[in-house]
């Protein structure tokens, strides 16, 4: 296909403003797919995405489009996930086209989210069409929301193509728009091989799959190829387009997109950004700016019943065929026994895996509190990156510690704005700026990525009955004074609830901690006291006391249904608990007690 008859492009938007509802349009308007083959939401692959609202990984589909000038042009759209824990892996898909369609809800105007996608796509240089969504809704504002848009992102609305994703109404407009208003790619077809790495999967049939954008020279099936970060080499077995199921093609050239497999054993051996170029005949140099996505955030996952250990380590290993970016190592937890100490690109990262081992291969799991990677500056010089609060080293040895900070930005209705501002300093944030974009405020912190992990973004959406967006992206590694808090439930310390905390706070922490221990514990036969300590110093304790009567002993020996009722209730909450030393701990008491009110 020549350059100028091809249209790159993604969609940015928030959360439900419809981005799945116009892909399914345009690809139904353009005959991509037979009308009796759609599926409602074709792009959102994975039922839990469906199910979630969340588009993970990356999708693509090659429409053909017939425009108003005669001309035919084939339009790639490259799905980009939604959420800044695959900030990366959008800001890499954004660079595998030219332009994108900036979805807005015209009921709700711009959000947290929008503004990070949108910022992206700036930085990529796009060509960018607004166009605004659910005009058949009575609450549509589309001027106020074309306003909002020129304040908020800088960016000229008066354009902008209104929409109904729901009814198809002005579909024909954003087609033409696409061709009329967002360039066409730029590529060399004589020059040497040059495609970017934009997504890989696990298929099961098929094995790894590779998604490719090529910016010059022309790739073939049976190519030998080759990945210029980790130096593999590959030959090309399958060469297709998307459309969006796989239909095979001869060759690829400037400006396309398209996917490949090479046998390729595993979605680890392709590096999101990575460069593609022939064997023989390499690219001068690789596409810049390469960089590994990492994990951020860590926790350990442990089965509730010991014995699910070996399927714990099956459903890991088949989740990780498909997510590279999800890391795993065992570990042995004196109190929880054996599991997996696991590494994520953020916090909905986490989620999502947990609910899928949870979920799809039925595990019941124990999590313990998310922690970041500090780094601990020892006092003869070297530097650690502690994973796990409980093998913080002695800190005899430790000259200073580091963690990781975030740019954080909340758009708040101006009612909730005193709740938002006071949960952030509450958080050891630092506030950096607060503007207006109507009645909403636009605030954005400098907090510590530590304090944001646990349950920032659940208290966020309580104080503010879910009218704020939330969105944050990572700034830098910054000293503070941090000190690992010990939990010591009848004299044991549990290394599950060990955390790390500012030293400002502990107190503070540490008594909230054992207070709500202590109602999460159930009473035993004798006395349990609870406490937080730093180092070998007690900072708060608690006293659980001993329980004297028999549970049943209030049911008058009267009502037998009631009385089996409780005991089965009992039984049932006993599947739940753990035993550390001689007192048995419920599992909710481990996410729980690291809840802070
Ligand atoms: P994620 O996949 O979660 O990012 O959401 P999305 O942005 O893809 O939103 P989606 O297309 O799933 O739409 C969200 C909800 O809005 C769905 O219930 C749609 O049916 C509805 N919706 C989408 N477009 C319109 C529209 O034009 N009008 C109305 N009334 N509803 C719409």
């Amino acid at each position: 296909t020549e350059l100028k008859n091809i249209r790159n492009f993604s969609i940015v938007a928030h959360i439900d403003h419809g981005k799945s509802t116009l892909a399914d349009r345009l690809i139904q308007l353009t005959g991509t797919v037979a009308e009796r083959d759609m599926k409602q939401q074709m792009l959102d692959a994975m039922d839990i995405e469906r199910e979630r609202g969340i588009t993970i990984k990356a999708n693509s589909v090659r429409i053909e489009y017939p425009a108003k000038d005669g001309e035919t042009y084939i339009l790639n759209l490259i799905d980009t996930p939604g959420h800044v824990d695959f900030a990366y892996e959008v800001s890499r898909s954004m660079q595998a086209v030219e332009g994108s369609l900036l979805v807005v809800d015209a009921t709700q105007g711009v959000e947290a989210q929008t503004l990070a996608n949108v910022y992206q796509a700036i930085d990529a240089d796009h060509e960018i069409v607004p166009v605004l969504n659910k005009i058949d809704l009575p609450a549509a504002e589309p001027e106020r929301v074309k306003e909002q848009i020129e304040d908020v992102i800088g960016i000229d609305a008066s354009e902008a193509v209104e929409i109904s994703a729901k009814t198809g109404l002005g579909i024909p407009d954003v087609l033409e728009a696409i061709v009329n208003r967002l360039p066409a790619p730029k590529g060399d077809v004589t020059a040497p091989l040059k495609a970017m790495l934009v997504d890989s999967w696990y298929d099961p049939y098929l094995g790894v799959v590779v998604m490719i954008r090529v910016i010059d020279g022309t790739v073939k099936k049976g190519d030998q190829i080759k990945m210029m970060q980790t130096g593999a080499t590959y030959k090309i077995d399958k060469l297709s387009v998307l459309k969006p199921q796989m239909v095979d093609i001869p060759s690829l050239g400037p400006g396309e997109i398209g996917v490949f497999t090479a046998s390729i054993k595993q979605v680890r051996d392709t590096k999101v950004g990575d460069t593609i170029t022939h064997d023989k005949k390499p690219c001068a140099a690789p596409l810049p700016g390469f960089k590994p996505s990492i994990p951020v955030v860590f926790c350990g996952l442990f089965p509730v019943d010991a014995n699910d250990f070996e399927a714990l380590r099956d459903a890991i290993e088949k989740l990780q065929l498909n997510d590279a970016s999800f890391s795993s190592e065992m570990e042995t937890s004196a109190a929880l026994g054996f599991g997996f100490r696991c590494g994520f690109l953020g916090l909905l990262h986490l989620e999502v895996i947990r609910d899928r081992l949870e979920r799809e291969y039925d595990l019941d799991l124990i999590t313990t509190a998310p922690s970041v990677v500090y780094k601990v500056h020892m006092k003869d010089g070297s530097v650690e990156d502690l994973h796990n609060p409980a093998d913080m080293p002695d800190l005899t040895y430790v000259d200073h510690i580091e963690e990781p900070r975030i740019k954080a930005t909340i758009l708040v209705p101006d009612e909730y704005l005193g709740d938002v501002l006071k949960l952030c300093q509450d958080r050891r944030g630092i506030q950096l700026d607060l503007t207006y974009a109507g009645p909403r405020a636009m605030v954005v912190y400098d907090l510590p990525l530590n304090e944001v992990v646990f349950d920032f973004y659940d208290r966020l959406k309580s104080v503010t009955k879910g009218y704020a967006s939330f969105d944050y992206q990572f700034t830098e590694y910054r000293e503070d004074n941090l000190v690992k808090m010990q939990i010591l439930v009848n004299d044991e310390p549990v290394d599950a609830l060990s955390m790390m905390v500012h030293r400002d706070r502990a107190e503070q922490r540490g008594r909230a901690m054992c207070e709500k221990l202590k109602e999460l514990i159930p009473r035993h036969m004798f006395k349990i006291p609870i406490q937080a300590a730093i180092g070998g110093k007690v900072i708060a304790r608690e006293t659980l006391s001993a329980l004297r009567k028999d549970v049943t002993a209030k049911c008058y020996g009267g009502d037998a249904t009631r009385k089996k009722k409780l005991l089965e209730k009992q039984k049932a909450g006993k599947k739940k608990m753990r035993q550390f030393g001689k007192v048995e701990i419920p599992q909710e008491a481990f996410i729980s007690a690291l809840k802070m009110d």
